[in-house]
């Protein structure tokens, strides 16, 4: 399976910063085939991005998204516009999304299927937060949002990230162990609803991923990928993450 790797910059860089990274960043990973480079700026930044990656192996992703197709809905952008603009794939349902705009289950799973309708490729993503974990409800939590989230989804073109939410900035990466043992739950889930179509799903992982310690994440066995916010900022350190090193 292909990897993806895919950078969340989140509400960071102007337009100008945005060229000037891809400038920088996409001549240093041309010769990289066996990993989907993705990057997802700004809304403001998009149509700039897409320039730059014209004819590269960098994918344009957006962070969010809105369901309807067009219409009086102050401030949202549609699934035909992020075409439009050059966008490949799209971020639904990011835990600050969930937390800061109240988004749920329903709201994921509409979302996710406006992407695709309109051929856009989806990452969504799900994780626990601290108190969850320490609860003891990782897994119900876990299952809840994907069965919720994927209900009546159709799986292609469809990436899963797992994104505890205690890890997210944090610097508290979590270990190994923890990141295959829920990749692991979330494939079971995701067999319960797709059969044996669950083994092609990519399953990111993201929260405080750096160069450090992205060779041993992507040598997890159900981890296929990652989604890498703060350590994508700076070319050179998404240089390092994207090129890891597979440890067997
Ligand atoms: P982080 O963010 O790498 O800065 O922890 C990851 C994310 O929220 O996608």
């Amino acid at each position: 399976m292909k990897y993806f790797i895919a950078a969340n910059w989140k509400m960071n860089k102007t337009i100008g910063e945005t060229r000037d990274f891809l400038k920088s960043f996409i001549p240093m990973v041309k010769e990289l085939r066996d990993v989907d480079i993705v990057v997802a700026p700004p809304f403001t930044a998009l149509s700039a991005a897409a320039e730059e990656m014209k004819g590269s192996n960098v994918l344009l992703s957006s962070q969010d998204v809105f369901w309807e197709e067009k219409g009086a809905y102050t401030g949202e952008v549609a699934p035909a516009m992020l075409v439009d603009a050059g966008c490949r794939h799209v971020i639904v349902g990011h835990s600050e999304r969930r937390q800061y705009f109240h988004e749920d289950d329903q709201v994921v799973n509409k979302k996710i299927k406006a992407v695709l309708k309109a051929g856009l490729g989806v990452i969504f993503c799900c994780g626990e937060s601290l108190e969850e974990r320490e609860g003891g409800k990782t897994f119900d939590v876990i299952r809840r949002e994907v069965e919720q989230g994927l209900a009546g989804v159709d799986p292609d073109n469809l990436v899963v990230a797992y994104e505890p939410i205690w890890a997210i900035g944090t610097g508290k990466t979590a270990t190994v162990d923890q990141a295959q043992e829920v990749h692991a739950f979330i494939r079971n889930v995701l067999s319960g609803l797709y059969g044996s179509r669950a083994g092609e799903i990519r399953i990111l992982y993201g929260g405080s991923v750096t160069p450090e310690n992205v060779d041993s994440l992507m040598a997890c066995k159900d981890v296929n990928g990652a989604l890498v916010g703060g350590a994508s900022l700076k070319p050179e350190s998404f240089v390092k993450i994207v090129s890891f090193k597979k440890e067997s």
